[in-house]
């Protein structure tokens, strides 16, 4: 990949170098508009710490992650290409380990992305891990990861699920319905093992997010409802159940949540419930696991919630509630998965097509990538938005409004719905859009037959493959005919 920055004319009235019209005399793009961008940034340059890696930087107007030029890192592995700064990884981590007790867990949720290397970077951290499929838990055995520091989630986990789980030692799993107590219980007993597990309760806190992520509302398919009494229900159904052990109760009220006060109302909720469980059996849960969900910064205009806030608010949730009701403090745990993968990577796209198209009596400039909604199905399912950046080189170029998309056959196939680029963007420059750690790659499909794009891992200068590039050999390999 090399670059071939050059300066594009633009077409008439587009307000690009070569345009006989200024762009103060185009119609102003309404800014106010809901979903409408912001103001350019004052200098398309810049790196806004909140968004980028912590070790992102420019040298001589390159993009640098962990000391490496992203040109050298798309010529060597190619792009698309997601670039994992380790070290952000790993002091997420330990900022989440830090900022808890030391006999309260902090579990990485690897759904966010899971391959053997950074299920390793999370233990060497001091974190557990949860997994919440059979692909997850085997990544993770095959890691080399103790089952004790494996805890099992899911809606609908198989029978095989189950007995992996069971079979490995997993050190939790987390029951979501009344078949699967007494699926586990059977299997537990058909095993002669006793199984620690949680019960997940939905409070029905709203979360304040996308609906997609929210899930602790009533309607949605997770856990037993509180309202309702199930979740009361399933705890009698467990005490009932010898190969059973209840360590405690599980809450998750959904994902990119910015509103700790949320999380605050949940641990009041459950501590509630912890309280009628005394009451009734006169049983004192071990743990209370309060889920991930904590918010990360995507754009300038969002507020990250750091794990120092998170864990001071949450603790004295916890331990304002139990001494509220006489119950001693049970263990607290946190399954944070964006907000320790997400942040530190980023992807390289190579950029293609470029078109400016008119609207509402503005330009946009459609800048089409390499990859797409195969590698970042976010922008198209919750409307996220991303923060990118011209990474081959810098511009002085004055902003265009522009939108980048991918190169799937479908116009919802955005990218960056707004972002600033400099006019002078042209084919072959390297665009890198932020914070694509968490569930890009991890929910990266071959929609129109693309192999999925690879995890290359930065530190110190050196760069590692976690994940290879898929080929097209790969998909051919699955077709049977
Ligand atoms: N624990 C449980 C039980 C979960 O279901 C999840 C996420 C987590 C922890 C971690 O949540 P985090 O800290 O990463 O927000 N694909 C969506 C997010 C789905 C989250 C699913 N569960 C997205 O791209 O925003």
């Amino acid at each position: 990949m090399t670059s071939m920055a050059c300066s594009r004319p633009g077409p008439a009235g587009s307000g690009l170098p070569g345009d006989p019209l200024t762009a103060a005399s185009l119609a102003p793009v309404p800014p106010s508009l809901p979903g409408e961008p912001p103001e350019p940034p004052a200098d398309l340059n810049a790196l806004d710490a909140a968004v980028w890696p912590r070790s992102a930087q420019r040298r001589d107007g390159v993009l640098m992650l962990a000391g490496r030029d992203v040109r050298d890192l798309a010529e060597e592995f190619g792009t698309p290409l997601f670039v994992c700064d380790e070290a952000d990884f790993r002091a997420r981590a330990r900022e989440f380990r830090a900022a808890f007790g030391q006999d309260d867990l902090v579990c990485y949720a690897a759904k966010a992305f899971c391959c053997r290397e950074v299920l390793r970077w999370a233990v060497q951290e001091g974190l557990g891990v949860d997994v919440c499929t059979e692909g997850e838990l085997e990544t993770a055995l095959s890691a080399g990861l103790p089952g004790h520091l494996i805890t099992l989630h899911g809606n609908n986990k198989s029978v095989a699920e189950l007995a992996r789980a069971l079979a490995a030692g997993a050190g939790l799993i987390v029951l979501d319905s009344f078949e699967e107590i007494a699926r586990l219980a059977w299997l537990a007993e058909r095993d002669g093992r006793r199984q620690k597990v949680l019960v997940r309760v939905t409070t029905g806190v709203d979360a304040h997010t996308h609906e997609y992520i929210a899930t602790a509302h009533p309607d949605q398919k997770f856990g037993f409802s509180l309202a309702s009494g199930a979740a009361a229900e399933a705890v009698r159904r467990v005490l009932g159940c010898p190969e059973l052990e209840l360590a405690g109760l599980h809450s998750h009220i959904g994902s990119q949540i910015t509103d700790i006060a949320q999380f605050e109302l949940a641990a009041g909720l459950m501590i509630g419930l912890a309280a009628a469980i005394r009451d009734e059996h006169g049983v004192e849960i071990a743990e209370l696991d309060l889920g991930g969900g904590f918010g990360i910064a995507y754009t300038a205009q969002d507020t990250a919630v750091g794990p120092a806030e998170v864990a001071r608010r949450l603790t004295a949730a916890v331990d304002e509630g139990c001494h509220a009701v006489g119950l001693t403090r049970p263990r607290l745990t946190v399954e944070p998965g964006r907000a320790i993968a997400g942040p530190g990577t980023v992807t390289l796209y190579e950029v293609g097509t470029i078109k400016d198209v008119p609207f509402d009596g503005g330009l946009r400039t459609y800048v089409s990538v390499d990859g797409g909604m195969s590698d970042n199905i976010r922008t198209a399912l919750y409307d996220a938005r991303y923060t990118c950046t011209l990474a081959s080189r810098e511009s002085s170029a004055p902003p265009a409004l522009s939108r980048v998309v991918g190169r799937h056959c479908e116009s919802g196939d955005i990218v960056v719905r707004h972002a600033w680029l400099p006019s002078d963007l042209a084919p072959g420059d390297l665009l890198a859009v932020a914070a694509t750690g968490a569930y890009c790659r991890s929910a990266a499909s071959n929609y129109n037959h693309v192999p999925r794009p690879p995890v290359a891992a930065v530190r110190d200068g050196a760069a590692r493959l976690l994940i290879r590039r898929e080929t097209i050999g790969d998909l051919l390999r699955l077709d049977a005919g």
